[in-house]
């Protein structure tokens, strides 16, 4: 077990287990901690002592201590330990160099089980497949092991850090409620019934959005918080409904002020407490228009190319029908070219399209270039120079595979942006050592939303625009531009956030567009929009997801590895058995009572 950070003795006043080294060699010492592991030689008996700091072996000889070497016979993995004895150095041919404490041992006079342990569902000692239920389960046992040891010590570092960072520039770390007033972040809220107020319901936080933006009226400039959010919203592996932000905001600024504090944070975060290397320095910026029309999505993993490439024009005229009926209808067609994959056999082409139609695709056209020739099922509809404008004119070579795809913008990007990952991974283009960081700025502000009939902002509703798109409000909402900007890493979200509307006009507008008429404005949203008009001060900010940083910083692939007690995939708590029901008089207290389950609710417990 590597050893973290050591505590001085001096200052807790007590020695661990892996403080110790050749030069303590004759200290009398009281040690304390977990057993490791056992030996018993016959005569000599060893155990490995653990804590957090490390491991010690403490060693029982009957001849010198026949008392603690008959209490030491009977301990067992687990046991708790109080161990006094004095440091010797380990015989030349016994050390351990792969152990901090190796060069010495611990001659034990006195031994007290401080507790006994039963047998534990998994190892603790040595890093095994468990199964991850036991391991949520047992938690605190699992905590115990060394991996997560190393994670949850690595994100109280990094939030350490980040503290520090931002107390040193000026900022203000503040906290905001988590019962609060139902907020549109755009998932779903959780809500909390009172005693107090029968059939009312505070809201807990999708973000501390609404209050931070508050503080900025209120003159606390330069805002942050370790701020808990909460999400009633589907799980996934980077996802959990409870999870944490460095969500901060700042008064008198542009997009570049946020972007700059942010990258710079980052870089040192990722140069203090990771090996990677970063192949973005300074971070890439791209516009989302062109994120989606080279990559097909608004987070592209940089780390490898298979950029997109549009051949439509190239096929303007062309007389094979699936491709002129979509160029007609304002579609487009693009490529990528994926090395190597030429000799790729039937099925293995029947597994990319269905990858294509599962992402809304009518079908995927593929060019493979063998031996100086181009095989395709569909080079009998097009001429040598759509042919070659589909493969060699776009950089195909010999033994490359050329993927295509006609349909609408969005399909197009759907489809292959999902294609270029999966050949990403198979074809393990991206370095694992890299870290790429992006900037995608200048999003749409709105989406039409077919189903509501309005518009529907893409971020979150205080989003600022370009003061050059407003006219664009009236003639073409789904073209302007927002202040927004995200930051990825890798392929992942890892934050994002924006300069706002700080006049009650523009926020009363976009609010109007979203569907809220004027009196549901001041019901819904009544505190910003005043506050708004109180001597706003231009405004914005970010918020980054902690546990998603963590996750990459600790070199994990799921946010449950670097959450000390994460909710499993269906966001069961199964430690605590949460959800679980609660007493008729508790919902009577609350005013609640319950409708019957619908019909397809999943059980909690199974
Ligand atoms: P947003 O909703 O984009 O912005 O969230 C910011 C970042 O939080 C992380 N994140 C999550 N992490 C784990 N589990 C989740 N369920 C989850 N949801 C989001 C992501 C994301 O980039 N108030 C705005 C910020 C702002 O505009 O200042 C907000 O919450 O890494
Ligand atoms: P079809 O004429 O529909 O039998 O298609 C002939 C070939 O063209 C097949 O290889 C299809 O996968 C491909 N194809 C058809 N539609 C599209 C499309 N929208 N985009 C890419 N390839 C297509």
């Amino acid at each position: 077990m590597s050893t973290f950070r050591d505590v001085d003795p001096a200052v807790t006043g007590k020695l661990t287990c892996g403080s110790l080294r050749a030069v303590n060699a004759g200290e009398q010492v009281v040690l304390r901690g977990w057993v490791n592991r056992r030996r018993d030689l016959g005569g000599l008996i060893f155990i490995d002592l653990r804590d957090r700091y490390g491991l010690t072996q403490i060693v029982f000889n009957p001849e010198i201590a026949p008392a603690a070497h008959e209490i030491a016979s009977d301990v067992r993995n687990e046991f708790v330990l109080e161990a006094t004895g004095i440091v010797r150095e380990r015989p030349e041919g016994t050390r351990n160099p792969r152990l901090a404490t190796g060069d010495i041992e611990i001659e034990v006079h006195d031994l007290e089980v401080l507790n006994t342990a039963v047998n534990p569902p998994f190892y603790i000692n040595e890093e095994s497949d468990v199964d991850e239920s036991l391991r949520l389960k047992y938690r605190y046992l699992d905590l115990r092991r060394e991996r997560m040891q190393r994670n949850v010590i690595l994100r109280h570092q990094i939030v350490k850090y980040m503290r520090d960072y931002l107390d040193d520039r000026g900022f203000v770390e503040v906290e905001t409620p988590l019962l609060i007033r139902s907020t549109p972040e755009g998932a779903r809220d959780f809500v909390v019934p009172s005693s107090g107020f029968p059939g009312e319901f505070y809201a807990l936080p999708q973000s501390p959005q609404q209050l931070k933006q508050l503080l900025m009226v209120a003159g606390l400039d330069r805002y942050f918080q370790i701020a808990r959010c909460f999400r009633d919203e589907a799980q996934r592996a980077d996802r959990q409904p409870e999870f944490t932000q460095l969500d901060i905001e700042m008064s008198f600024v542009e997009e570049e002020d946020i972007m700059g504090l942010i990258e710079q944070l980052f870089i040192e975060l990722t140069e203090k407490f990771t090996e990677k290397r970063m192949s973005s320095r300074p971070f890439t910026r791209m516009t989302y228009a062109e994120a989606m029309d080279r990559f097909g999505s608004d987070r592209p993993d940089l780390r490898f190319g298979l950029e997109f490439q549009n051949v439509t024009d190239a096929l303007r005229s062309t007389g094979f029908k699936a491709f002129a009926g979509v160029i007609e209808n304002g579609g487009v067609i693009k490529a990528i070219v994926v090395p190597g994959c030429a000799g790729y056999s039937r099925s293995q082409i029947d597994e990319i399209t269905e990858i294509a139609k599962a992402n809304g695709a009518k079908g995927l056209a593929t060019f493979a270039l063998r031996d100086g020739e181009v095989k395709s099922p569909i080079a009998k509809f097009l001429s040598e120079t759509e042919i070659a404008a589909l493969t060699t004119d776009i950089g195909a070579r010999d033994g490359d595979l050329v993927l295509i795809v006609a349909d609408t913008f969005d399909v197009v990007s759907k489809a292959l942006a999902e294609l270029r990952s999966h050949f990403g991974d198979v074809l393990g283009l991206a370095d694992p050592n890299e870290f790429h960081f992006l900037w995608i700025y200048e999003f749409p502000l709105l989406e039409w939303d077919e189903e509501g009939q309005r518009w529907d902002a893409t971020h979150n509703p205080f989003c600022g625009f370009l003061e050059e798109d407003r006219s664009l409000l009236e003639t073409d909402p789904g073209a302007v531009r927002a202040k927004q900007y995200d930051l990825t890493l890798n392929g992942f979200e890892i934050g994002g956030g924006s300069v706002r509307m700080h006049k009650r006009e523009d926020q009363s507008k976009i609010f109007a567009m979203m569907g809220h008429p004027p009196d549901a404005q001041q019901e819904r949203f009544g505190a910003v929009l005043d506050g708004l008009e109180f001597g706003a001060p231009p405004h914005g900010g970010i918020a980054m997801g902690l546990d998603r940083w963590v996750m990459f910083a600790a070199d994990e692939n799921n946010i449950r590895e670097v959450m000390a007690f994460p909710k499993n995939q269906r966001g069961v708590d199964l430690m605590f058995d949460a959800p679980s029901p609660i007493d008729e008089q508790q919902l009577i207290d609350v005013g609640l009572a319950l409708r019957p389950k619908p019909e397809d609710a999943q059980p909690v417990r199974e």
